[in-house]
């Protein structure tokens, strides 16, 4: 674990300034004063209890919270339901039904949305394509798709049926698609010929092709016709989804499930080379998400909400499906990359589209600034009234700039901190009265208990650097790591006792508010995706020409981090271009171009502990061009003077 005291982790020069919520905003919005803070600190599993009204069970609750499996908490036990029906049905029966669920626009500009009641018809149909296809309760689906409605319908005919839904995002490599299908056992993949991105096509069938022969599980393949890239078709396992979308079309009753029944896998990276699979369970992800989607969007029925995420993410399963469905919101999605066909693409749909509440991250709001203010100044930005921002810290600088150039000064930002693991926003401000300072998460939801604490487990006092833990469990927690309960107590349960390990340093100012460091284990963020270096460095080893790897962040002014690698070689291997771009490529092909790292250097040793235990903390020290931190424990001084000396070369 990295000491938060680390130089360089996350500087606090922070010139603190509080922006007041108000006006309009707070006289229109959903909670205007601080009772739904007082109401949950009163007595949190009330609070949760009274959140879950909100949710339609065929069979009610019985207890709100089962703690007796700790650290296996269980929400809502005896309660059944069915997320899609929570997204769909209700919302067709309940007066919804003509208004707009999905709003789609196509990198080419193509336009289709859905309603409530075709939305509900197209995850019928194919609910019950898939359980004519052999699907069962219980039997895990892959999906890799582009950013397009039919990955969405998948999602929901998966939960409909009660089948397990694994969503690998569309940008990993076919490699680390076989990986997670291998580890989900999957039945079944659903993935497109291709996809658009800035003009091109990029294949996924065809890339799929080269894996699937090694994925003995699976049974069948649903392929969405997008793009009409080539593929080799297998007969018998090969369908295309238009044609048993055409054959199905009875009626597709949602299956029962209990509130811990699982709802989907999502892979995540770890400290380890072998990704995480975070499953989470149905009940209490349902209240969660959708309490969290109402209060922290500060949800409208008129809203046109738009979160940049793909569904291959957390966000997009909790900020794009499942929350903003079940409240009825009339969500908006697109296909392409902000700066196709030009880099005020995004400016020119909220334009069009008249979004109200838009979600993105960081690392894409750094990129806007860098463009210039005068793209958004050139579109009409006026139907926004609320900002959010997710999946790393916001620098102060971007937060003023997105606040001012994109809200007009009149939105309130929220900075929603959460995590794969968490399922839903664990600390943000409600946009209607938490008073925000730029950079800050601001507080913890209400109902939900974080704190920071030092190395030994005991509260840090205020503005002292730490670690950020969550105190008590929360509805939309992971259930488990899928076929692992050993890791998941230890990666997040055993390093202090009774409190969840969340990985991130913060510290909390006098007023209670949260500021987050980021990571503070071998896990790094780089343009809000998260990898682990053991990732990056076991796809570097697993090339004939390396012996050795050791991979690190290095801050980035847009990226947040950027992965540098430190190779030694084999015997009979050069250094040089040729090989440094053969080794990148190979990244790329493990992992996914997201994993590119930005910089390999060559090093005749890595610097080691003389338990032989590569030091990561002094090639960052290198990296950030910073003074070393201790090297008594070092083997060999001379490795990192010649690594310094070669880091500086121009
Ligand atoms: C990690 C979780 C949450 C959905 C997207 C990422 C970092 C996330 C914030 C924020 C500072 C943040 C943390 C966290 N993070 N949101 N608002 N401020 N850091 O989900 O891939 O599971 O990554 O993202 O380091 O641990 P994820």
């Amino acid at each position: 674990m990295k000491n938060p005291d680390e130089p360089g982790v996350f500087e606090k020069s922070i010139e603190e300034k509080v922006i007041h919520p108000g006006g309009d905003f707070t006289a229109q919005s959903l909670v205007k004063d601080d009772y739904l803070y007082a109401l949950a600190a009163k007595d949190p599993l009330a609070f949760w209890a009274g959140m879950a009204e909100s949710i339609n069970w065929s069979k009610r609750w019985e207890q709100v919270l089962d703690g007796s499996g700790a650290p296996f908490y269980r929400w809502f036990t005896g309660g059944e339901l069915n997320a899609s029906a929570n997204c769909l049905d209700r919302h067709v029966l309940g007066g919804r039904k003509d208004k707009a669920a999905l709003i789609f626009e196509g990198e080419n500009g193509e336009r289709v949305s859905f309603t409530y009641a075709e939305l509900h018809k197209e995850v019928e149909r194919l609910g019950c394509a898939l359980r004519k296809l052999g699907v069962k309760k219980g039997d895990g689906v892959t999906i890799w798709m582009p950013m397009i409605p039919e990955g969405i319908i998948a999602m929901l005919a998966c939960a409909r049926i009660g089948a397990v839904h694994s969503v690998v995002f569309g940008g990993f490599s076919a490699e680390a698609l076989k990986t997670r299908i291998l580890d989900a056992g999957s039945k079944v993949l659903i993935t497109a010929d291709g996809s658009f991105r800035r003009g091109k096509k990029m294949p996924l069938k065809s890339e799929a092709d080269r894996v699937l022969p090694e994925c003995p599980t699976l049974e069948k393949v649903v392929i969405v016709e997008r793009t009409a890239l080539p593929y080799q078709r297998v007969e018998g396992r090969d369908v295309l989804y238009r044609q048993i979308m055409a054959e199905a079309g009875d009626p597709c009753p949602p299956e029962t499930m209990k509130a811990d029944d699982p709802l989907f896998i999502l892979y995540s990276s770890g400290t380890t080379g072998k990704p995480k699979g975070i499953l989470h369970g149905t009940g209490g992800y349902m209240v969660g998400v959708t309490t969290t989607f109402r209060y922290v969007f500060d949800y409208r029925e008129d809203d046109v909400y738009w979160c940049t995420a793909d569904i291959g993410w957390i966000t997009g399963h909790s900020y794009i499906v499942y929350g903003p469905l079940s409240c009825g919101a009339t969500v908006f999605i697109y296909e392409g990359a902000p700066d196709y066909p030009a880099r005020d693409r995004f400016w020119e749909l909220i334009e069009k589209y008249k979004v109200t509440v838009f979600y993105t991250a960081p690392t894409a709001i750094r990129s806007f600034m860098r463009w210039g203010d005068s793209l958004p100044a050139g579109r009409d930005l006026s139907s926004l009234r609320l900002l959010g921002s997710v999946g790393e810290p916001i620098n102060p600088e971007a937060w003023l700039w997105y606040h001012e150039i994109i809200g007009g000064g009149r939105c309130p930002v929220v900075d929603t901190w959460w995590q794969t693991e968490t399922g839903m926003i664990i600390i943000t401000s409600l946009p209607g009265v938490t008073p925000m300072k730029p950079g800050s998460a601001t507080r913890p939801f209400p109902g939900v208990e974080a704190g920071v604490v030092d190395e030994e487990g005991n509260p840090a006092a205020a503005n002292q650097k730490g670690y950020l833990v969550l105190k008590s469990p929360w509805p939309a927690m992971f259930n488990t790591l899928y076929r692992d309960d050993k890791r998941y107590r230890e990666a997040y349960w055993e390093q202090f006792p009774g409190l969840y390990f969340t990985g991130d340093g913060a510290w909390r100012d006098e007023d209670g508010y949260f500021w987050i460091m980021g990571r503070v284990d071998d896990v790094l963020n780089v343009s809000g995706h998260r990898i682990g270096t053991m990732e990056v460095e076991s796809a570097l080893v697993d090339h004939p020409a390396v012996a050795e790897a050791a991979v690190i962040g290095k801050s980035h002014a847009i990226k947040g981090h950027a992965i540098i690698a430190f190779v030694t070689l084999r015997e009979g291997f050069a250094p040089g271009e040729p090989l440094l771009r053969e080794l990148k490529d190979h990244v790329v092909k493990k992992i996914g171009a997201l994993a590119r790292p930005e910089q390999i250097h060559f090093a005749s040793e890595l610097p080691k502990t003389r338990s032989g235990k590569i030091m990561r903390r002094l090639l960052r020290d290198i990296a950030e061009n910073r003074a070393l931190g201790d090297t008594t424990t070092l083997m060999d001084s001379q490795v990192v003077a010649s690594i310094r000396e070669k880091f500086s070369e121009p």
